[in-house]
């Protein structure tokens, strides 16, 4: 709610103390009008961070952890499918987000190789229904095709069903001209993985004497990586509270910034990417970087 909220949270209790007032004052804080204007200054609150983050340099390179889903459910009695659906919508409000802010690169960890094994069937085949109708819905967006997205998945996809590969082949194809914006998501992914398949080829390339023993350096594994048509990351967000990387991006993080904050996935506000790209400029001026 913010330090207005909060402001106003201690003038109410402090009016609550007088029986005569008590009342009004409870009808106050419950009214729309009380409601109203503390939304309304914390739009203007995100507004101004917004305006004042863009006046700075803007990672170029954002990637999130979206963890969280189940929590959110849990913490408002809802079923974990319920939180994986929120997920889901929220990932679209944040594509605008960061078209918003012009950020040519976003990438996503949307399911790792550990999930795979570890979560119940009928769990992942509601993530599989979410994934076909996130990749649907995202290349029927007019918004995708007026900004110049392009959008890939990367990971072991071909451990996905076919209903999701299949939906990964369509948007992919549909948005597969486009250069202005690079979205990518991380699907049966893991660090780990990754650089295993990147050593495998090397290893072949070696075999086959296309590359020396003295040309494998950090470049020619970087070029074998799934992303290697895209930058490091800049920045790595992780939502609800864990402070751990999971296998996500683990050889392209070496230096990026990395910010967590408590607030579960489908709860991620406006005002908490905003937030994050703060810290991060304030740490890269902090540092000279
Ligand atoms: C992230 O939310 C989504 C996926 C990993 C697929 P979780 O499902 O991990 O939710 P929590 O972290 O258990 O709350
Ligand atoms: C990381 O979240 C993977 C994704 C967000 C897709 P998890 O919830 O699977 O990670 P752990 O198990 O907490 O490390
Ligand atoms: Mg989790």
């Amino acid at each position: 709610m913010g330090r207005i909220g909060q402001a106003l949270d201690g003038t109410a209790r402090w009016l609550l103390k007088w029986r005569i007032i008590r009342g009004p004052a409870r009808y106050l804080a419950n009214s729309r009008y009380a409601y109203s204007i503390i939304s309304r200054t914390d739009r203007v609150r995100t507004n101004r961070l917004r305006d004042r983050i863009k006046r700075s340099e803007m990672p170029q390179h954002v990637s999130i952890i979206m963890d969280g889903n189940r929590r959110f459910a849990w913490s408002q009695e809802l079923g974990r499918e319920v939180g994986h659906q929120h997920g889901k919508e929220k990932l679209k409000e944040v594509m605008d987000w960061i078209l918003d802010l012009k950020i040519p690169y976003l990438t996503v960890y949307a399911l790792s190789t550990e999930n795979m094994t570890g979560r119940e069937d009928d769990e992942l085949d509601t993530l599989y229904d979410l994934y076909v109708t996130g990749f649907q819905e995202i290349c029927s967006d007019p918004k995708i095709h007026s900004s110049g997205v392009k959008v890939q998945a990367v990971g072991r996809l071909e451990l996905l069903p076919e209903r999701v590969q299949n939906a990964i082949k369509v948007a992919e194809e549909k948005t597969g001209e486009y250069t202005n914006f690079l979205f990518t998501v991380c699907l049966a992914y893991g660090g780990r993985e990754e650089i295993v398949d990147a050593v495998r080829e090397l290893a072949d390339d070696h075999a086959q004497g296309k590359i020396s023993l003295d040309a494998i350096d950090t470049d020619a594994i970087s070029n074998r990586l799934y992303t290697a048509d895209l930058p490091d990351p800049d920045l790595v967000i992780r939502t609800s509270g864990e402070e751990r990387i999971s296998n996500f991006l683990l050889w392209q993080i070496a230096y990026s910034e990395l910010h967590f904050t408590d607030v579960h996935w489908p709860s991620f506000s406006r005002n908490d990417l905003y937030e994050a790209i703060d810290s991060y400029q304030k740490r890269k001026r902090r540092y000279g970087l």
